[in-house]
């Protein structure tokens, strides 16, 4: 990739399972295991799959809010796993993190100044009137009014403020920010406008995003690029318009019908996915999808398949997709 920003190699998080608080680990649940990706400057990612399947564990591991089991992680093409704390506070200021509830992200008991001043005051030595003035800008920036920043959160609505917490996000200039299902705890008005708002600071802002969400409407408007997580594993990878257009992987075709249309009658016309989602302490064999895919063969079972090129950049774990002619 030309400008690459971010490259994740063969990531894993395990947790362990103890039977008591200081005994040892009886199994580990393997919330990512073995993911590989690589975002370039500028670009959505859009992260998908079903609840549990690793997407928060991905993000809070690439910003290392939580440790590695393993695997290698470069941002701007400096390895974040091996660098000292100094050098990782510096780098961290460029990547931040949206919550999916603004509610329980922002301390009900500080003032908006505070809260949206709060990174700029640990990395600089702003304070008083400058650092009022700096979160007024950052609430012009996110359209809230300027005299907001002497209010509590409890004054905004949902909407607003997740407004406010894109504008801490912001407080240092980052390059990346992770959305973690940024409108899925708001109404739909305020969700199209937030949407808008993110696809309006990107372009000011020269942002790259990662999005995770449920809802692929709001992947589909925002997202260049989509990765689908099966069980800690990515499944599907590629332009979005390709992924939602010539869908490859059986899990993703399941995942994209069971999303109700404009054009669907009631709740039987709406297909879900057959089965609960295994656990990820004890996975299936073979292909994690087998115990729920249609498609299913014996080998399926046995064999676990390899990432498959079905075009340019698109690619998908599965057994039965055709190889792209030169791929
Ligand atoms: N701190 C933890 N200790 C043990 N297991 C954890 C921990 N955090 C997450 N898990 C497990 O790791 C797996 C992945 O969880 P994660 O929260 O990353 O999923 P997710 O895709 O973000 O789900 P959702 O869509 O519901 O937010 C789940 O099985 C979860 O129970
Ligand atoms: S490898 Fe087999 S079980 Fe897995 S998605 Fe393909 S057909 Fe389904
Ligand atoms: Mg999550």
């Amino acid at each position: 990739m030309a400008n690459s920003i971010l490259k994740v190699r063969a990531l894993k998080k395990y947790f362990p399972v103890r039977s008591g608080f200081f005994s040892k680990p009886v199994a580990w649940v393997k919330a990512v295991d073995g993911v590989t990706l690589e975002m370039e400057q500028g670009e959505v990612l859009g992260l998908v799959g079903e609840s549990g399947c690793g997407k928060t564990t991905l993000v809070n591991v690439l910003l290392k809010l939580e440790e590695p089991t393993s695997g290698e992680v470069f941002f701007d093409g400096l390895d974040l796993f091996n660098m000292d704390k100094k050098s990782l506070r510096k780098i961290r200021k460029n990547i931040q993190i949206v919550f999916q509830d603004p509610f329980w992200s922002l301390n009900p008991r500080l003032l908006i100044r505070d809260i949206v001043g709060e990174p700029i005051k640990v990395h600089t030595n702003c304070g008083g009137e400058e650092l009022a003035t700096k979160v007024g800008d950052l609430m012009e920036m996110v359209g809230l009014p300027r005299n907001g920043v002497y209010k509590y959160p409890h004054e905004f609505s949902g909407g607003e403020r997740q407004r406010i917490a894109i504008a801490r996000a912001l407080a240092l200039s980052p390059k990346l920010v992770v959305l973690d299902e940024p409108t899925s705890s708001i109404d739909v008005l305020s969700q199209a406008q937030i949407l808008e708002l993110l696809r309006d600071l990107k372009e000011r802002l020269g942002l790259t995003y990662i999005l995770i969400s449920h809802d692929l409407s709001v992947v589909n408007y925002m997202a260049d690029r989509i990765a689908v997580m099966y069980l800690g594993k990515i499944v599907e990878y590629g332009p979005a318009e390709d992924v939602f257009g010539q869908t490859a992987h059986p899990y993703t075709k399941a995942l994209f019908a069971a999303i109700p249309t404009l054009d669907t009658e009631g709740i039987d016309s709406i297909t879900t996915i057959e089965g609960n989602v295994p656990s990820a302490i004890n996975p299936p064999s073979g292909c994690r999808f087998h115990t729920r895919c249609p498609m299913a063969k014996d080998i399926c079972k046995e064999k676990e398949p390899g990432m498959v090129d079905c075009d340019e950049g698109h690619i998908a774990a599965c057994h039965f997709i055709k190889q792209k002619p030169g791929g």
